[in-house]
């Protein structure tokens, strides 16, 4: 049966860190996957994650199953963190969530529901973009199709053409967006953009989707859900994949929602039916450790402004590396202008550089970057900024 099957390529991500990690020169730099790192190359569990694990150790009475959608407190608590805190939809009965394994495991949820329960045989996706995303879509059946995102020459969002492909997509489809911090170009549309795309979203009639796995790590937790809050209010239907492996540090915890908005409250239970359906024929229901940590934080004033202090921490430091990684291309020669950079948000920096450029990087000088050009700014250090910079000024030259 399995003497045929030709080897898979390895993940262009999560592969990357496999080869870093067999890499056996010292001053090796991993800018990847997509993990925040602290100024000593670390990603350690934040203060409150452990403060809140402590509380459970002690606390928690029982290991019997969760609910097919998880834990109901962790579930409006998420619906609150995206949509804000007195929301009128959440109060009108219209949202429903479900507590998924991770960002991923979410947005196979809404993949199967699309596929299995709707109509919807067609995923519109930006180009570029996480890879995952074509993979996930099509491993669930959708059919995958590209809009034009980026203008490689100016490095900014190419909203012209993106609108012209989005006129393109037909009633009864779905058109994935990035929440914020777009991953891999780090550029989001201005809230003026979110307008006008929400508003021929309703034009056309076709479903946005949302991928939402970096909020707090562009412009702050509310500034980061201005889009997708756009489109709550604007738009009759709408899906909502979400993740808190990165604004907790609870990658592999993972911990992340579907979140469904419908016209009224019966469509919504209705639908939400369905999707628990899909949930117990996957995988019946979610783990509930880092679930009950995000609910301890979240449900504890003085906890949550302690995870918003260490969010803060991690936001900024990734904003002073930006800075600082423009600054020293400069000092150590790049002749190109690469200042685009500090207006990216998020994690992830589009450098701009080729594949071949790259390979380079990787094989002369140990600097490891995800093919498309996509670095890792939350890797960059005080310590390895000098050394990572000198490098690309080789390869550019
Ligand atoms: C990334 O884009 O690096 C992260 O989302 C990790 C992953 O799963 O690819």
């Amino acid at each position: 049966m399995f003497e045929n099957l030709v080897a898979a390529p390895a993940d262009p991500i999560l592969g990357l860190a496999e080869i870093f990690n067999a890499d056996e020169r010292i001053n090796k730099i991993n800018l990847s996957v997509g993990i925040y790192k602290d100024e000593h190359m670390l990603t350690p569990v934040l203060a409150c994650v452990k403060k809140a694990e402590a509380q459970l150790l002690e606390n928690e009475q029982t290991k019997s199953y969760l609910p097919i959608e998880g834990l109901v407190t962790f579930n409006t608590l998420t619906q609150k963190l995206i949509l804000g805190e007195d929301n009128q939809l959440i109060i009108s009965g219209r949202v429903k969530t479900a507590q998924a394994p991770g960002g991923t495991g979410a947005l196979r949820i809404m993949a199967d529901f699309l596929v299995k329960r709707t109509k919807i045989k067609r995923i519109w996706v930006s180009s570029p973009t996480w890879p995952n995303h074509q993979s996930i879509f099509q491993t669930a059946g959708l059919e995958v199709r590209d809009y034009r995102y980026y203008n490689a020459q100016t490095h900014e969002l190419d909203f012209d053409s993106l609108i012209e492909d989005l006129n393109h997509v037909s009633a009864g489809e779905a058109v994935l967006f990035h929440g914020c911090c777009h991953n891999p170009t780090g550029i989001d549309p201005t809230p003026e953009q979110w307008q006008i795309i929400s508003d021929l979203a309703l034009k056309k009639g076709w479903l946005p989707v949302f991928d939402l796995a970096y909020q707090g790590f562009g412009q702050g937790l509310d500034e980061d859900a201005l889009g997708v809050r756009l489109f709550a209010k604007n738009q009759p239907e709408l899906l909502i994949a979400s993740s808190y492996s990165k604004n907790f540090g609870l990658y592999n915890e993972r911990v992340g929602a579907l979140t469904l908005i419908a016209e009224n409250e019966d469509i919504a239970e209705c639908a939400f039916s369905q999707v628990r359906t899909i949930i117990r024929a996957n995988y019946s229901n979610p783990p509930s450790h880092g679930a009950n940590v995000v609910v301890n934080i979240l449900s504890n004033p003085e906890m949550k402004d302690e995870w918003i202090d260490e969010l803060t921490t991690m936001r900024q430091r990734i904003h002073r590396m930006r800075q600082l990684f423009v600054k020293t291309l400069q000092e150590k020669g790049a002749k190109q202008d690469f200042s685009f950079i500090t207006k990216q948000n998020g994690m992830f920096s589009f450098s701009g550089l080729t594949e071949e450029q790259v390979f380079a990087l990787r094989n002369d000088y140990g600097i490891y970057i995800v093919n498309s050009g996509r670095l890792n700014v939350a890797g960059m250090t005080l310590d390895n900024m000098s050394l990572l910079c000198e490098s690309i000024v080789k390869v550019l030259s």
